[in-house]
């Protein structure tokens, strides 16, 4: 058997389902650029049918990475087509379709006596689904996935035959997700080992895991998988994804290569573009990465007391298990300034992974200098906070603030004028609020005669100093939909009004899309949380 393992990367698909996770568009496609030069071997890019920015996601990253793009489909025939006509466009692509498996999930979801009356029948019933959904992604390509969900609570009979049904249906990757985070890692890999026994037509098809971490198991159960047959992992930077998350790609990656000697395979991961990635996505997602958390973590090279400092300095080895520079940590420690010229911005910008045109430089870099007249010293984590805004701002919005004014004080009550340019128009208008951040809301709907839900606000500190960046993000809800804006700036009331005024936008633009479209109506009132 061959002992490469596939890393299959699920960061823009079930890492985005993360709570308060929400990427747009052009972070997608800038973290898929990154991903490809970690050489991820499968990027799944999203869930085409579940929304129209997930489709032109899917289709933007099709249109332009290499690497084996993903879309997932739920076994019905309009997520399966719709997910081929958003990848059509990739020199290589799989469809990915997928159905629960476990009793639990079975008699839970499938309660609907058209499944069947009784539990045996709904098994036929989704046995059949099955074979039906990957021979029909079979009609638009060779390269199909079939998950069983919640495989880790399916009883291993059935699901031995649901995956080899599928598999003679023409499956070329059978997914074991332990979607609850439920298994031990003895318990799953047996499971696995079982798969290979029962499953006459195994040999056909990869075996692949995808492991949740709800009881902190997941890259456990994958490492378990994979000593057990399996040779696709599925996983997330920083192991971001429902709930607790999912396996973390930098850990499963970093111990198959530390760890070589007792567990003999190999990914082709450039393990040195490790940190940047998880950085790129941590300022994207805005979900912070943990001090401790292993590879990636502030913490992960710190040696803090003097027996380990002393050790260290003697031989790093005394307690490191790897070297910093092996993930991509502090490779170069360069801080630019006012006086940094644009070369030496670019270059630094394209180590730290990010793509853009000679005729995008001269706007990034008037943002540096801005950033650089208030703050002395500007450090990586900088840089990407800049880019992330440059490219949330990049988007031509329907509204976008021009100007705001805001008056507080300690005995007065604090009022906003906003100015909102409209397509081509402008409008203003000043409102009172009970602070600075809800005037200048009252004053944008107001401006733009638009009565919003506010579901959550955030500020945080997201570089270091007395002139760091603060990051806010605005999460209003509609028609049972949350919209996120997110920006950043030295001025937190500034990227509050911004990051509200994006939300308002990505509400508008939604609310116009499923207007015109009966079809995408139809197919979005039921996308239930994969
Ligand atoms: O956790 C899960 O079961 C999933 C499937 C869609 C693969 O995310
Ligand atoms: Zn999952």
């Amino acid at each position: 058997m061959n002992n490469k393992v596939i890393i299959f990367d699920t960061t823009l698909r079930d890492g985005e389902q993360s709570p308060g996770a929400s990427l747009n568009v052009y972070e997608k496609i800038e973290i898929a650029r990154q991903m490809e030069k970690l050489r991820v071997d499968v990027i799944e890019a999203g869930f085409p049918v579940s929304s129209p920015a997930q489709f032109e996601a899917v289709q933007r990253i099709s249109g332009e990475i290499n690497a084996v793009i993903a879309g997932l489909a739920r076994t019905k025939e309009i997520d399966i087509k719709s997910a081929y006509d958003a990848l059509r466009e990739a020199k290589r692509f799989r469809i990915h379709t997928f159905l629960c498996t476990s009793d639990i999930h079975i008699l839970g979801k499938f309660a609907d006596e058209r499944y069947g009356k009784s539990l045996e029948e709904k098994r036929r019933t989704i046995l059949k689904m099955a074979c039906d959904s990957v021979a029909y992604a079979k009609t638009f390509t060779d390269d199909v996935e079939f998950s069983a969900e919640d495989a880790g609570r399916t009883d291993i009979g059935y699901l031995s035959e649901v995956i080899e049904a599928a598999i003679e249906a023409g499956a070329t990757t059978v997914n074991i997700p332990d979607t609850t985070g439920y298994n031990f890692p003895k318990e799953f890999g047996a499971k696995i080992a079982e798969l290979r026994k029962r499953v006459k037509n195994i040999d056909k098809a990869v075996i692949s895991v995808h492991c949740h971490d709800d009881l902190g198991l997941a890259v456990a159960n994958s490492l378990s998988g994979v000593e057990n047959g399996a040779r696709q992992v599925e996983c997330t930077l920083n192991g971001i994804g429902e709930r607790a998350g999912n396996a973390s790609l930098e850990e499963v990656v970093m111990a198959l290569k530390v760890r070589k000697d007792i567990c003999d395979y190999y990914t082709d991961i450039n393990t040195e573009e490790i940190f940047n990635t998880s950085r790129m996505v941590s300022s994207f997602t805005g979900m912070i990465v943990q001090p401790n958390k292993a590879i990636v973590g502030e913490n992960a090279f710190a040696h803090e007391s003097g027996i380990h400092q002393d050790g260290v300095l003697k031989n790093r080895q005394t307690y490191e298990i790897m070297t910093p520079a092996s993930v991509g940590v502090n490779k170069t420690k360069i801080i630019l300034g006012r006086h940094s010229g644009r070369h030496g911005l670019k270059s630094r910008l394209h180590e730290l992974g990010y793509k853009f045109t000679e005729e995008e430089l001269p706007a990034i870099y008037d943002k540096f200098l801005e950033l650089a007249d208030k703050k002395k010293e500007v450090f990586d984590d900088d840089l990407r906070v800049l880019m992330g805004d440059q490219i949330l701002a990049a988007k031509n919005e329907r509204y976008s603030l021009e100007y705001l004014h805001v008056m507080v004080g300690t005995n007065s009550i604090p009022t906003a004028t906003v100015k909102i340019k409209v397509g081509e128009d402008c409008v203003q208008e000043s409102a009172t609020g009970d602070g600075s951040v809800d005037a200048c809301f009252n004053a944008i709907e107001r401006a733009l005669n638009i009565k919003s839900n506010l579901e959550s606000y955030n500020v945080r500190s997201v570089t270091s100093g007395r002139q760091a960046m603060g990051e806010v993000i605005v999460r209003i809800r509609s028609n049972e939909k949350s919209f996120t804006g997110r920006r950043i700036s030295t001025d937190v009331i500034e990227a509050s009004a911004k990051a509200f005024i994006q939300a308002l936008n990505q509400q508008q633009a939604y609310l116009e899309l499923i207007e015109n479209d009966e079809v995408l109506k139809d197919s979005l009132s039921d996308v239930s949380a994969v």
